[in-house]
Parts: C-alpha cells; sequence; structure tokens
C-alpha cells in the first residue's frame, strides 16, 4: 500500500499512521512515497528527523511550479511510478489537501487503484482557495473517505458520499501532537530565544489570501508590527511569504519593527514548542487552528473561513475574517483572560492513526486470514 506525502503539513499526519502500521506488521505492506512538492531541509527533511519518518521508499523530485505545472508533474510522475510497480498497490492512502494529495488520488484513480483520504470531507466553500479545489476532487475520486471532525461527516452525506464509504477516525496530527509535545517542551525554545514566560505572539503566515496582493501584505505587516509593540512576535517566515515580503519592499519594515522576530521555517518540535508556550497565535494555517485547540492557546485565523469549524465552536479559533482591525480588541480579550476555553472534540485523543489502520485493514486487508503480501 503506498502512502503519499509532499508537503510539511503532510509529514506529521503521514508519521502515526506508518508508526502504527510498523508496529504490527499485518497485510498493509506500506511504502512511503514522497512527491517532493516540498523539499528544502526547513520545510522537509527536519520533519523527517523530529518524527522519525525514515527515508522515502520512492522519491519523486517533482518540486515547485505553478499549480498546473506542479499538479501535473506529480500526476505524471506518480503514473508512471505505479505504471512500473509490480505488484500494484492494493491502495493508496492521501493526507491532507495539498497539490500532491489530489494529483496523487488521480494518477492512482485512472490505473483503477483505490484511494483512501485521511482528512476527507473538510469544505471551506471557498473555490478560491488552491485547497479547497484539492479537497472537493480528492474526495469526488476517493474510495474510504476518512474524516477527522463533524462537519466532514456532514459535508460527505450532503455531497452524496454513500455511508459505507465514511469512517470518522478523528485527527492524526493530534497523535503526533500528544507523541511530540514533551519532547517540543523539554527544547526550551521560548527561553533560547529570550522570550518571556506565555506572554508573547506566535504567528504563521503563508496563504496566497495573505501573502500575495501587496497591498494586503502591508496592512498585515502594519497589523503585526502594532502588536509587538504589545507583546513579542515571533514569526518564522514561509518561504512563499518571505518572496512575497521582500518583492513587496516590506521585509526590513517588518524585520525591524520593535518586538517583532522574524525566523527560518522551524522544524516541527521546535515549532510545537513554540506555540504551546505562546499567550496566543495568529496564523492562517489549517493544521495550525487544530493544533491550538486541542493546546487550549487562544488561536487568531486570519482568513475569512475556515474548514476546521470544530475548532470554532469547541477549540480556541477566531476566524478574523478580511477585516484586520478585529485583531486589536481579540488580543485584548486574551490579555483580559476573558478567551473562551476549550472542550474535547471526538477523536482528537493520540489514537486516531490506529482507528485509520484498523479501516485500511477491514478495506484493504483481505482479512487476518490473507497471506501478507510482504511474504511473497
Ligand atoms: C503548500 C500547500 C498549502 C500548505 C502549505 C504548507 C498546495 C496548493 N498548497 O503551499 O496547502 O498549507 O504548502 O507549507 O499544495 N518553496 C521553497 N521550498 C520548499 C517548498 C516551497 O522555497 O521546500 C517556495 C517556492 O518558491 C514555492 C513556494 O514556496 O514556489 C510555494 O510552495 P508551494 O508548495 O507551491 O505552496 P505553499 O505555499 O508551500
Amino acid at each position: 500500500m503506498d502512502l503519499v506525502a509532499g508537503a510539511r503539513p503532510n509529514f506529521m499526519k503521514v508519521a502515526p499512521v506508518l508508526r502504527v502500521m510498523g508496529a504490527s506488521p499485518g497485510p498493509l505492506c506500506p511504502r512511503l512515497v514522497h512527491t517532493g512538492q516540498h523539499y528544502d531541509e526547513g520545510m522537509s527533511a527536519v520533519f523527517f528527523r523530529d518524527l522519525g519518518i525514515g527515508e522515502p521508499d520512492v522519491h519523486l523530485g517533482v518540486g515547485s511550479g505553478t499549480h498546473g505545472q506542479q499538479t501535473s508533474r506529480i500526476l505524471a510522475a506518480y503514473e508512471e511510478h505505479l505504471l512500473g510497480s509490480s505488484p500494484r498497490p492494493a491502495a493508496v492512502v492521501v493526507v491532507g489537501d495539498v497539490n500532491s494529495t489530489m494529483a496523487c488520488t488521480l494518477a492512482a484513480v485512472k490505473l483503477g487503484i483505490p484511494v483512501a483520504h485521511v482528512e476527507a470531507g473538510l469544505r471551506s466553500f471557498d473555490r478560491a482557495m488552491p485547497e479547497e479545489v484539492n479537497r472537493v476532487v480528492t474526495d469526488a475520486l476517493a474510495d474510504l473517505l476518512l474524516v477527522s471532525e463533524p462537519a466532514g461527516e456532514e459535508n460527505l452525506r450532503r455531497e452524496g458520499i454513500p455511508e459505507g464509504r465514511i469512517r470518522y477516525v478523528g485527527n492524526v496530527m493530534i497523535d503526533t501532537l500528544v507523541s511530540e509535545l514533551p519532547a517540543a517542551c523539554a527544547l526550551g525554545v521560548p527561553a533560547r530565544l529570550g522570550l518571556p514566560a506565555a506572554g508573547f505572539v506566535y504567528v504563521t503566515l503563508h496563504r496566497p489570501s495573505n501573502v500575495d496582493d501587496p497591498v494586503r501584505l502591508a496592512r498585515v505587516v502594519e497589523m503585526l508590527g502594532n502588536l509587538g509593540g504589545r507583546l513579542p512576535v515571533v514569526f518564522p517566515v514561509h518561504p512563499r511569504t518571505r518572496e512575497r515580503l521582500r518583492a513587496a519592499g516590506l521585509e526590513s519594515s517588518l524585520s525591524t519593527a520593535p518586538g517583532v522576530r522574524l525566523l527560518e521555517p522551524l522544524g516541527y518540535r521546535e515549532s510545537l514548542g513554540l506555540m504551546a508556550a505562546s499567550r496566543l497565535v495568529l496564523t492562517d494555517s489549517g493544521g495550525v487552528q487544530e493544533e491550538t485547540s486541542h493546546l487550549g492557546v487562544p488561536c487568531l485565523t486570519l482568513r475569512p473561513n475556515t474548514e476546521r469549524p470544530v475548532t470554532v465552536s469547541l477549540g480556541t479559533n477566531t476566524v478574523v475574517g478580511e477585516e484586520i482591525e478585529r485583531v486589536e480588541p481579540l488580543v485584548d480579550e486574551v490579555l483580559a483572560g476573558r478567551y473562551r476555553k476549550p472542550q474535547p472534540i471526538p477523536g482528537w485523543d493520540g489514537h486516531a492513526a490506529e482507528r485509520v489502520v484498523t479501516a485500511l485493514v477491514e478495506r484493504y486487508g483481505g482479512g487476518p486470514a490473507t497471506p501478507s503480501p510482504c511474504d511473497s
């Protein structure tokens, strides 16, 4: 069975699934495929090290490009790999919503290989987001839809997916958080950076909707500068954001703003250690909305919508929308201790990967009586 990972947010989703598969080798025979959508040390290799994922079995090395270029390169490279595989995998497992997720789904399904989608059913209902297109296409083609939050099941039912193909398994990314949190905290990253205990803001921003338009980016930079005047701001800068800050001539004003500290992209543990210790997180990432909800850290999401509504209803997330002015009063609420407290989310318990593997074995493993293809 192939397990596909391509970009940074995929690695913490495949890690626990691989670990469970490896702990009790059964009929699934996992083979890790890295598409190479992300390739820098800080965007890929550090995650493999932090999360103890072995070298990928297959590396497609596709790299960056426009959406059409990147998607078509992954599609062609993965199809070629599948055509050369003997025997072909019994199924392909894809995770999340990046271009690699959709492209590998297309390649597999066209060759008659069933696809299982981990994190199925999330919908922002905003097709201007490239990830939304990836989600809709992947779920329309997938055979087994493994759902991480309650809205996912509702969305898939509404789209007419038969009940027997939908399984609520919970959140595999929270499995990784639960197992890595002690090591992440032990690194003592805030102290190493000279940050006051629980008195700083952790920022991650990379979505095209925030960074690609120079006017919007200038407003974001101004808001971060103002925030830095109130409490320290730590911002590991995604390569896309770095590129856009430079192109808009905003990099030096942000990096010299009092209280603002720009960093290179961080590894998983360093990032988690900072997030867990922060007073407040400001983000446009999907995964960070989930991680902060589990950690109980207030999260302000700089987007008009979220495909992860449970982070708002039960977690710590507030979707700020387009109006950057809404950030300041929300920061006031957090600093005054008036921000709401989270409640537990079903299936975000550190055991989602076990449920994923059980579902995969039931559907593709041929049951316990079938000899493992690894033995042949
Ligand atoms: C991708 C995902 C997004 C995810 C994000 C996490 C899609 C459509 N988007 O966005 O959902 O939240 O990853 O990081 O799949 N670059 C590097 N080094 C790398 C990778 C990228 O420098 O290792 C630079 C390149 O200039 C590239 C740009 O970042 O053009 C954007 O990378 P890309 O993978 O196209 O999209 P992301 O913005 O990272």
